[in-house]
């Protein structure tokens, strides 16, 4: 059965919701999953009718090729309420347009647009409950795009799916972000697929983020494969710098194929732009940050990602240098969370047509 494009989604609603056994005042990122997910299958070289259903475990066989090949790519968005109970998505067709980007990346058919944003409006709106409304609290949702057809010869796959789910969420990182400079192993190079949000790029970054972890760090910045003189990302977020008042950070596709171009991150961007910030997305180089920090310039350092929002970075290790990042009464990275909060939880205008209502 082809997408019947009148009738987008054949709709299958839970018989007895989860969410009276939810804690919501506890919660741990991407640990509760709300009612209902959307699956949706590429197969015989054309999209199905997606499905929405509730959320499940599903069955594959040993041999599905995403266990196989890592032919998988995913996204990280939020759904949030605002005071008088309206929904919206913040800068979904972003989102819409990276997945595809990586998809291709990875050899996999384009995702149709009507699927994933009206999908995940669909879903919203189904398991609009389960979007808590604390402050900074939304609900996460992840698409995940995988290989599925079943057979071990290394080539792409002749069968997809696309899954999205919802989460509840709260913060991300539950305490203060110290970072230490990799300068030994690498997150992506050129030419690879460090721009796409593939998979595999998170599981690559465990082992030497665990070792740093262990030494009292919880995330690195990765540097450049070739010579690890420049700052590229944190893997879960883009990093920003602020040498004395002006703000640095990497940049990303067209000029490196190695940076994830996020979301929050080109929002900032923009934000600066347009608010007198003086910002440079240049080669940051690890030196330039280094020698900022002691001789005193380096002002603050932060992360920026959907999952993380903005979250200032408190220490900074490089080889054997070591410096704490103490919080700047003018902080720049409480100034773009702020607005960007703004526009996502529908407390000011949102001049850029960044807020989309769910309707
Ligand atoms: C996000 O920020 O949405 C991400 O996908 C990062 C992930 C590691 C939680």
């Amino acid at each position: 059965m082809t997408a019947d494009l009148k009738n987008k989604f054949i709709i299958k609603k839970i018989s007895n919701s989860k969410l009276q056994d939810a804690d919501f005042s506890n919660l741990v990122f991407g640990k509760l999953f709300s009612d209902h997910m959307l699956v949706a299958d590429f197969i015989d070289d054309k999209w199905q009718t997606p499905k929405i259903m509730p959320y499940q475990p599903l069955s594959y066989e040993p041999s599905a090729k995403v266990f196989h090949y890592g032919q998988a790519v995913f996204e990280g968005m939020k759904a949030y309420k605002d005071k008088n109970g309206d929904l919206f998505l913040f800068r979904p067709e972003e989102n819409f347009i990276r997945i595809n980007r990586s998809a291709e990346r990875l050899g996999m058919p384009p995702i149709p647009r009507e699927y994933f944003i009206d999908g995940i409006k669909e879903l919203v709106k189904l398991d609009k409950d389960w979007i808590p409304t604390g402050p900074g609290e939304s609900l996460y949702i992840r698409p995940v795009y995988i290989a599925t057809e079943n057979a071990v010869a290394a080539s792409p796959s002749s069968s997809y799916r696309l899954m999205i789910m919802a989460s509840p969420a709260g913060k991300y990182y539950s305490g203060d972000v110290k970072i230490r400079i990799e300068d030994k192993y690498s997150r992506a190079c050129d030419g690879g697929v460090g721009y796409a949000k593939a998979a595999g790029n998170y599981a690559a970054q465990f082992y030497p983020t665990e070792k740093a972890k262990k030494e009292g760090f919880q995330q690195v910045i990765w540097t450049d494969s070739k010579e690890h003189k420049y700052l590229e990302e944190a893997g879960t977020m883009n990093v920003f710098f602020r040498i004395k008042d002006k703000l640095l950070t990497a940049p990303t596709i067209p000029e490196s194929s190695r940076i994830l171009p996020g979301v929050t991150r080109a929002s900032i961007i923009q934000l600066a732009n347009d608010n007198g910030v003086d910002i440079e997305v240049r080669p940051v180089k690890v030196e330039e940050v280094v020698n900022a920090a002691k001789n005193g310039e380096l002002k603050e350092i932060f992360g920026a990602g959907t999952a993380a929002t903005i979250l200032p970075i408190i220490g900074l290790k490089y080889k054997d240098f070591y410096t704490d990042l103490p919080k700047q009464d003018d902080s720049y990275a409480d100034f773009f969370k702020n607005k960007i909060m703004d526009i996502q939880y529908n407390r000011v205008e949102d001049p850029y047509g960044w807020r989309i209502k769910i309707d």
